[in-house]
């Protein structure tokens, strides 16, 4: 888990942990690797997927395909948390 410049724990990543293991992980497994139905996040793939700040956020808000839109669950808060997670932590 990252840690903020005072060695605590980043209250975001620990707020974007919880909400990937509530939301995300059943589908692309509790460490990204995608072995469920979801497609690989883990190690950097989302990040060179989309380099581009918003462009997650747009796929997580608004769904595709058979992945489903999590705009009116979420708030941009949550998934710009469970981003950072995931691209900091997985
Ligand atoms: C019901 C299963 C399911 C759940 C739950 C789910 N996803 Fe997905 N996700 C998918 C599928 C399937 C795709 C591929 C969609 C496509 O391209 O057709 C996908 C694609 C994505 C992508 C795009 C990946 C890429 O390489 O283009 C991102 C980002 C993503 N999911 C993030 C999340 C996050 C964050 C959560 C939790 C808030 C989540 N997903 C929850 C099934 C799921």
């Amino acid at each position: 888990m990252g840690e903020g410049p005072d060695g605590t724990p980043d209250p975001v990543l620990v707020a974007g942990r919880a909400v990937y293991a509530d939301r995300c992980s059943s589908c692309h497994d509790a460490d990204g690797s995608g072995t469920g139905d979801g497609p690989r996040l883990n190690r950097g793939h989302l990040l060179s997927a989309y380099p581009a700040a918003g462009g997650a956020a747009a796929v997580v808000s608004g769904g595709r395909g058979r992945m489903p839109g999590f705009g009116g669950i979420l708030t941009a808060g949550e998934i710009s948390a469970v981003l950072r997670y995931i691209n900091e932590v997985l």
